[in-house]
């Protein structure tokens, strides 16, 4: 079989076919989805960290007109199988975590169950909690392994003498706040229980409304945790408005939503969480406190790097970032340390968010090799160069692509990098304008085969897999990509996503969409011509898994690039603005420059917002984040991007996939803040190393 490489649609700048529905906001996102006389749930949560709850009076809420049910832990249907701990509520009177679910109300109007909600009194049994990280925590353990399944700590050679032995050292302390995800859209959720009568394994159990990054997950852990087979359940998802992470993996607001409807068969539940509840049972970006040393020769070649990351865990459901993994391979040293230890507390679960793990570590790493590049009396750019490795230094292979250092170099033109002064040297006024740069890259995270179906049905092409599009341009991409594989005009395609009886694929997660998608749908494609011609029969349907070539695990594969930062820093109030910024990038084969130009520039901009803004302030004497909104909580606005802008360098990595596609969803946010942190230092010689860079840090 040969697969098509560069053709017609791939690399077109194409329209999303998604745009007009949602401009005229007519698309039907999971909320709006048509029901017949839902019922509306407001959840009643945890006041207390830890202990267990005694006694709930329902009895004034279940005495308010409209109010249709109480649900608490006593009359909540049973959970089958414990797939996930975060997931397993209402089965117990025990409290883990301060806002964990211990009931909901159902009723008539989403006000009345708002209401009623707040008129159950409930009394606890309340138990000491610990919800205060200290990276010196005496229950600090190391995980046997991090996300990803990777191993938690590496050694090569001897760190200790190779820094004794430096003339060059750095050892320094970074962290970054607990951030929390806030796509426009919440999560909303609508659950049907379609009743229990007849034993039949096909007959539909659970249909769900859902707002995520995929179907496959919520598919995986539902039906073993609710007691219904796979095939029971469907889910809808064909709109999302957006995710940060927190779509990729379902969260326990789902199981309640679904044991709700099984107490009232038949009819919908729905469900749409506020902004403030946004920040209790939907995961977050853990804190970290992370330490980094570095040595290096006379002459700027790196002999040692160590990096030692450590962050709170939730005791109910462990989740440990890979922070320290980009130190493993982003550059040569050949005396290397890396280490993971979590704090367990009682919190909520945290989850992924964007680039978690590569967002967490790039900003001290990257911060760090630009201290060491001074203390080297080396450019910043030339240091990252002359360290640049030949192999991937953890595992010895060859590289599928990676072109950093083209990056970095054409960056530096771009961007006018030969203007950068001396620290402290550029004003205006109170203003103090500096250049700082970083690297970012972002591994291959494909795990799961992917599937897809092509189908030919009234004269045109179905195209089916269970991918979603949370406003990349996933729908629009994958119609080139199949109009490509397939060699038919990309008007007869129609992509059918977002919807779980489709071939099975992974989460638009770990930037894989779509490389595993696009391969699975070319191979699906070419398998169809081969199978039927050019002039397919009505009906005519192939499914398949995506392929790539058979060595790929023999190459390390990543997508690589250079972020470039302008700041301005007042002298007077502390204040920082991003004047400028780009993005340069080797991603592959980019198969829509619109679409992924707005990718890169979305990951920027979070960038953006968490180097200079974002921050959970979680309460420990409580045990919940109490800047709980837009208020407390800023978002990076229109007002605080600059002219940011995307590059990218003419790649093809066939070890991803027949596309030539790199991920793009995460290494646009990956090392921004450490690239605004060193042009901060470039423009004031003040070095902060811990986010966000508010202005009491730089006024301190
Ligand atoms: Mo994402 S944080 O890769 O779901």
């Amino acid at each position: 079989m040969t697969i098509p490489t560069r053709t017609p649609q791939i690399g077109q700048d194409r329209v999303r076919v998604d745009g007009p529905l949602k401009v005229t906001g007519t698309a039907p996102y999971a909320y709006e989805q048509k029901v017949e006389n839902p019922a509306y749930l407001f959840p009643l949560v945890s006041a207390i960290a830890l202990g267990k709850v005694l006694r709930m009076d329902v009895r004034a809420a279940e005495a308010l007109p409209g109010v249709l049910k109480v649900m608490t832990h006593e009359n909540a249907p049973r959970l089958r199988i414990k797939t996930d701990p975060e997931l397993y509520i209402l089965q117990s009177a025990e409290v883990q975590y301060k806002g964990q679910y211990i009931g909901a109300v159902l009723a008539e109007s989403p006000e009345v169950a708002r209401h009623a909600a707040s008129l159950v009194r409930v009394d606890y049994e309340q138990k000491a909690h610990d919800a205060h990280f200290t990276p010196e925590h005496p229950q600090k353990v190391a995980p046997k392994r991090i996300n990803g399944s990777k191993p938690s700590a590496t050694q090569e050679g001897d760190v200790d003498a190779a820094i004794a032995a430096a003339p060059h050292t750095l050892d320094a302390v970074y962290t970054t706040p607990n951030e929390h995800h806030n796509p426009l859209e919440p999560h909303p959720i609508i659950a049907i229980w379609h009743g229990d009568a007849g034993l039949s394994p096909n007959a539909k159990r659970l249909t769900l409304h859902d707002s995520n990054q995929g179907p496959a997950f919520t598919m995986l852990l539902l039906p073993p945790l609710l007691g219904i087979l796979p095939t029971q359940l469907e889910v809808f998802s064909p709109y999302v408005g957006g995710s940060f992470g927190t779509k990729g993996s379902p969260h326990s607001h789902i199981v309640l939503a679904a044991l709700a409807a099984r107490m009232l068969p038949g009819r919908p539940v729905k469900y749409n969480m506020t902004r403030q509840q946004m920040f209790r049972t939907t995961g977050f970006r853990p804190e970290s406190h992370q330490r980094v040393r570095l040595a290096a020769d006379a002459q700027g070649h790196l002999s040692a790097i160590v990096h030692e990351a450590t962050a709170p865990t939730a005791r109910l459901k462990q989740f440990v970032e890979q922070t320290a993994t980009p130190a493993r391979m982003l550059y040569a040293a050949p005396n290397r340390k890396t280490a993971h230890f979590v704090v367990p507390l009682d919190i909520a679960p945290a989850t992924f968010m964007r680039a978690p793990g590569e967002f967490t570590g790039m900003f001290a790493l990257e911060t760090a090799m630009d201290e060491l590049a001074e203390t080297c009396g080396l450019d910043p750019i030339e240091f990252r160069i002359i360290n640049e490795p030949s192999v991937d230094p953890e595992n010895g292979k060859a590289w599928s692509t990676r072109n950093l250092v083209v990056c970095l170099r054409e960056g530096a033109k771009l961007f006018g990098w030969k203007q950068r002064q001396a620290p402290g040297q550029r004003s205006e006024g109170e203003w103090q304008y500096g250049l700082g740069v970083a690297s970012t890259t972002y591994p291959d995270q494909h795990l799961l085969n992917t599937f897809a179906r092509v189908r030919f049905e009234g004269g045109r092409y179905k195209v089916e897999l269970q991918a979603a599009d949370i406003g990349t341009g996933a729908w629009t991409i994958l119609g080139q990509i199949a109009a490509d594989a397939l060699s038919v005009d990309v008007n007869l395609i129609d992509v059918e996503i977002g919807r779980s009886d489709l071939p099975f694929a992974m989460v638009a997660g770990g930037s894989m969409g779509t490389y595993t998608w696009g391969s699975s749908i070319m191979v699906a494609a070419i398998k169809f011509r081969e199978k039927y011609g050019l002039n397919p029969p009505e009906g005519a349907a192939v499914r398949a898994a995506g392929q790539r070539p058979k060595d790929f695990k023999n190459y390390s594969r990543h997508s690589f690039g250079a972020h470039f930062a302008e700041v301005k820093a007042s002298r007077v109030t502390g204040e920082v603005r991003v004047t400028r910024m780009l993005g340069i990038y080797a991603a592959g084969k980019i198969i829509n420059p619109r679409t992924a130009n707005s990718q890169l520039i979305g990951g920027m901009t979070m960038g953006i917002s968490a180097a200079l803004h974002e921050e959970s302030y979680l309460d420990s004497r409580f045990g919940h984040v109490v800047n709980q909104d837009f208020a407390g909580y800023h978002i990076a606005a229109h007002a605080d991007i600059p002219d940011i802008q995307a590059r990218w360098i003419e790649e093809f990595d066939p070890y991803f996939g027949p596309t030539g596609a790199k991920g793009i969803g995460e290494v646009g946010i990956v090392s921004v803040p450490a690239a605004i942190g060193n042009a901060i230092y470039n423009a004031t010689g003040k070095r902060l190393r811990d986010l966000p860079f508010t202005p009491g840090k730089l006024l301190n």
